[in-house]
């Protein structure tokens, strides 16, 4: 059984309230449920994060990451300016999947660059929150253990 972190940046704890047309309307909590279900059907563990806070998300990546099989991370708003959050992923020597909601390039310019993304080994972006259970069964076909 690998450990698989799932990681939300700023105002993702919104989620379910936050622009609806684009975001959705199922929660946080949901997608914590659902992806926790998937999990245990593919015989591996996830640990949940969210932070509005950028030094939070650095600690935990710095702290947890390194401990764990793998890293999927939405790092909100923060995927498109925030170099230290990159660098403490790139740090862990652990492999990332970056999850976008929305269709990030659908959207203003400025998010169309993520400065997280040169540190991942792929992106899923736009698929709602199906992202992240995508991501999950990518990594449960990539580990051993
Ligand atoms: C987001 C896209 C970001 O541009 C935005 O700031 C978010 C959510 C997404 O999941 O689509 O907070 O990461």
């Amino acid at each position: 059984m690998a450990r698989i972190l799932v990681v939300n940046g700023p105002n993702l704890d919104l989620l379910g309230k936050r622009q609806p047309e684009i975001y959705g309307r199922r929660t946080l909590k949901d997608l914590e449920s659902d992806l926790t279900a998937e999990a245990v059907h593919l015989g591996h563990d996830v640990t949940f994060f969210q932070s509005n806070d950028e030094s939070q998300l650095v600690e935990f990546v710095r702290i947890e990451a390194p401990a764990s099989a793998g890293v999927i991370i939405n790092a909100g708003a923060l995927s498109h300016y925030s170099q230290a959050l990159a660098e403490a992923l790139k740090e862990s020597g652990v492999r990332a999947i970056e999850v976008h909601i929305s269709n990030v390039f659908a959207r203003e310019s400025f998010r169309h660059i993520s400065v997280i993304s040169p540190v991942c080994v792929g992106q899923v972006v736009g698929l709602g929150l199906d992202g992240y259970r995508l991501a999950l069964r990518w990594f449960a076909g990539h580990i051993s253990g």
